[in-house]
Formats: structure tokens, C-alpha cells, sequence
């Protein structure tokens, strides 16, 4: 375990952003990120959980960086989670229950799972990043969410030093949201998470796009391997590949209206006039809006100013196509949420956390 000092983190974020981190430090157990909270920075402060010559000390939990943008250097300590394992814990006649360390790639955790024929992430292939933050962000898509998966997590206090276990209620996981990510924001390590999966496949092709690249495919018998395939395929058509140009996937979330705003939107002759409006009635009876298309009719797609954009096959994802900063992308996000706020009175969030 090295402390490491002006560290740069571009290859660490994959929207490829170039800053540095005032410390930097990789922990691969338990043991290390206690030790580094108790021993090589001294607690001085119960505020603070690092300090480091009586200063408190900011700190920044990373996994594979592919849902951040750092928009400036961070002046603080970086704990680079690199908590490694697979293990069965448990099974019965229908789940087994896997253990996972933190540090894991996601998507490699997944191809594990197809290969042990052990149902329920398919869907969720080829998400960039790691599975610490699976449950953070309560990663979704195509029809699916961790949350159907999880069983439990563990996490480490940085005030308390010590670790808790939260169970499915405890995380109150929402549409790419957690306890982690508001009431407990910045006060846990998630050290490793328990997914239970299925033996026998419950298979999911609700989503057109996962049912139409199925049956272009030629796909007779449906399959685990089949779907994961199915979803690759749609993702890599239509994603831009972080290796090759600097994004973090969705930078917003899809909006929900309420229904009365939403026949508005499709029928009010003094509203907007657009009748192919994408939205879904959720659960509650709200509309989900597609984001993309708001940010497409504002005419964002394809922008690029410098090195920073708006994707052209994707308008949701804003890229980095080279030397952007992290504030250029933040300051043309601020413009195109400002653009969609006035033509269609909607209000976009962000999904990318900003640092
Ligand atoms: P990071 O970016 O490193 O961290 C994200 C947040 O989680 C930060 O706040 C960080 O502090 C916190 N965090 C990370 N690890 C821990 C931990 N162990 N303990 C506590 N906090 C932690 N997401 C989807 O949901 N669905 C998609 O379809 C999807 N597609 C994507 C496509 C592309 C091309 C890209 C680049 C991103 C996409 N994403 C998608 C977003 C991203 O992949 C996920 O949010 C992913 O879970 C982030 O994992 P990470 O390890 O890279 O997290
Ligand atoms: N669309 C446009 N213009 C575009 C792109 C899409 O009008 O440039 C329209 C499409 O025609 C479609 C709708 O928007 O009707 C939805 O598009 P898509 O299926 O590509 O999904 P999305 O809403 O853009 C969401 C998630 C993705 C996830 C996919 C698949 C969010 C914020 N994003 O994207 O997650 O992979 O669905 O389930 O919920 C991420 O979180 O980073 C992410 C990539």
C-alpha cells in the first residue's frame, strides 16, 4: 500500500480527464483501509475521517471512474478500491448466493456468471466500471436493475472504522440511486457485495431493442449467453467505447412529468407541438421522459465545441474528444439542461457524479 502524492488521475476516469489528485492510495483489503485510516494518515479529527498533519482531509472513494467528472484537481485523498474474490456463499434449490469483492470488474463478473450458468445479470453486460458501485448507482438496463439481484452488501464507517452489513431495505435503492448516494453520501466503502442468482433463468426481453437484436441474431432457443449477446451487440452500436472516446455513459437521467404535463407537451398548441414525444407511464402514474430525445430536439446531437460534445448517436452521452476539461463538459451540460428547461419546461439531472 503506497501513498502516492500529485497523482494523475486520467487514466483513472474514463472520461479521460486530466487532474491530479493530491494523494493517492489503492487498498486491496479491509485490513489496508483501516490501517489507512488509523495509522499512515493520524486521526486527529472525529469530523474528518483522514487527516493528515492535523488538516482535515477530503476523501474520494474510486472504483473503475466511469461515472464521474472531475472538474477540477482534487485536494484530498483518493481511496482506489482494489478489494478482489469471488465466493459462493450459499445456494438452495433455486438461488446461489455469490460473494464479490469491490475491486471486481463488473462486466467480467457477469461473463463469470454466464459461464456458471447462474441467471440474472445478462442484461446488465458490458456496464463499464466496477462492483462497488453496482448497488451505489443501482446500475439499470435493459429492463433490469442490480436491485433485482442483490441480497447484501458490506461497508466500511470512515468515521467509525467499522463495518456494517445492509440488506435489500437498507440500501433503498431507486432509478440509479441508493442510500449511499444522499443520507450516507461519502461516509462508506462498500467492501464487497452478495448477488443472488438464479438458477433457473427468468428471462427478460421486454426491453423492443434486446428483442429485435435477438431475432436479427437468429436466436432460436433463448438463453442467458443468447441475451448477454443481444445486449453487447445493441451496446457497442450505439455507445461510444470509453478506450476510444472519453465519456461516462448517460450524463443525465430520464425525467419523470406528471401525466397532466405530459399531454400537455404532446397536445398543447401553444406547449411544444411534438407528437412523437418518447415517454413511459412508471408505476406511480408520472411519464418518463427519454432524455435523449428532449436533448436531439434542442439540437445538441453531434455538438462540439473544442474537445467537448454531444454524442452523435447518442445525445444522453456528452464525450471528451481529447483535451477537453472537466468544466468545459460540466458548462455544456449547464447550457443543455438550460436549453431543455426553456423549449420543454423539464428539468434534466445529472446521473454523472461531479467532483
Ligand atoms: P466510479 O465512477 O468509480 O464511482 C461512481 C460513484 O460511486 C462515485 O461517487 C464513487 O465515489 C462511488 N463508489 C465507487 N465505488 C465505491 C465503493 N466501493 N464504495 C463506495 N462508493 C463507491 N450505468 C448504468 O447504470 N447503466 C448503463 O447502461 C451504463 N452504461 C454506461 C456506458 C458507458 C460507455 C459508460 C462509460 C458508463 C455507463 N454507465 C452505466 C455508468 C457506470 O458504468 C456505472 O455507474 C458504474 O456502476 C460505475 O462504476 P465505477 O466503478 O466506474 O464507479
Ligand atoms: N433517443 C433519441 N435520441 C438519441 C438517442 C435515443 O431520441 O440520440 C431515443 C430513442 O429513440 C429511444 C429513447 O430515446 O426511444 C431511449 O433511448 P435508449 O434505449 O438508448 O436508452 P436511454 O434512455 O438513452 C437508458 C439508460 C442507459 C441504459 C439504456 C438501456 C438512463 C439515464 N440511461 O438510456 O444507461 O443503458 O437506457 O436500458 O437511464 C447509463 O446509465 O449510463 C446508461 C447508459
Amino acid at each position: 500500500m503506497q501513498i502516492q502524492q500529485n497523482f494523475s488521475l486520467k487514466p483513472y476516469n474514463t472520461f479521460g480527464i486530466d487532474v491530479k489528485a493530491r494523494y493517492f492510495s489503492p487498498f486491496s483489503n479491509v485490513e489496508q483501509l483501516t490501517q489507512l485510516s488509523k495509522g499512515v494518515l493520524a486521526d486527529t479529527n472525529h469530523h474528518s475521517p483522514f487527516t493528515i498533519h492535523n488538516s482535515p482531509l477530503t476523501t474520494f472513494v474510486l472504483g473503475g471512474g466511469s461515472n464521474i467528472l472531475f472538474t477540477k484537481d482534487f485536494d484530498g485523498l483518493v481511496l482506489k478500491n482494489d478489494i478482489r474474490g469471488i465466493e459462493i456463499v450459499k445456494e438452495d434449490n433455486e438461488h446461489i448466493y455469490v460473494r464479490v469483492g469491490a475491486g471486481e470488474n463488473w462486466h467480467q463478473f457477469v461473463l463469470f456468471c454466464i459461464k456458471n450458468n447462474w441467471a440474472g445479470v445478462e442484461n446488465l453486460s458490458l456496464i463499464p466500471g466496477n462492483v462497488g458501485a453496482s448497488p451505489m448507482q443501482n446500475i439499470g438496463a435493459y429492463g433490469v436493475e442490480i436491485k433485482e439481484v442483490f441480497h447484501e452488501l458490506k461497508a466500511f464507517h470512515l468515521h467509525e472504522k467499522a463495518t456494517y452489513t445492509f440488506g435489500l431495505k437498507d440500501c433503498q435503492f431507486g432509478y440509479r440511486d441508493s442510500i449511499f448516494k444522499n443520507t450516507y453520501k461519502d461516509q462508506f466503502v462498500i467492501t464487497d457485495v452478495t448477488y443472488r442468482l438464479n438458477k433457473f433463468p427468468n428471462y427478460n426481453t421486454s426491453y423492443g431493442a434486446v428483442e429485435q437484436e435477438l431475432e436479427r441474431m437468429g436466436v432460436k432457443q433463448l438463453s442467458i449467453a443468447a441475451i448477454s449477446q443481444a445486449v453487447i451487440n445493441i451496446r457497442t452500436s450505439k455507445l461510444p467505447d470509453p478506450a476510444e472516446i472519453g465519456n461516462a455513459g448517460s450524463f443525465f437521467k430520464n425525467p419523470s412529468i406528471s401525466k397532466e404535463k405530459f399531454q400537455d407537451l404532446t397536445s398543447n398548441p401553444d406547449s411544444y407541438r411534438g407528437q412523437n414525444i418518447v415517454g413511459y407511464e412508471n408505476m406511480d402514474g408520472t411519464v418518463k421522459l427519454a432524455a435523449a430525445w428532449l436533448i436531439e430536439q434542442c439540437g445538441w446531437k453531434g455538438f462540439r465545441r473544442g474537445d467537448a460534445g454531444c454524442h452523435e448517436r447518442q445525445a444522453l452521452v456528452l464525450v471528451n474528444y481529447g483535451n477537453a476539461t472537466g468544466k468545459e463538459i460540466y458548462d455544456l451540460s449547464e447550457e443543455i439542461r438550460q436549453s431543455v428547461r426553456e423549449k420543454f419546461g423539464v428539468e434534466l439531472e445529472r446521473e454523472v457524479n461531479i467532483i
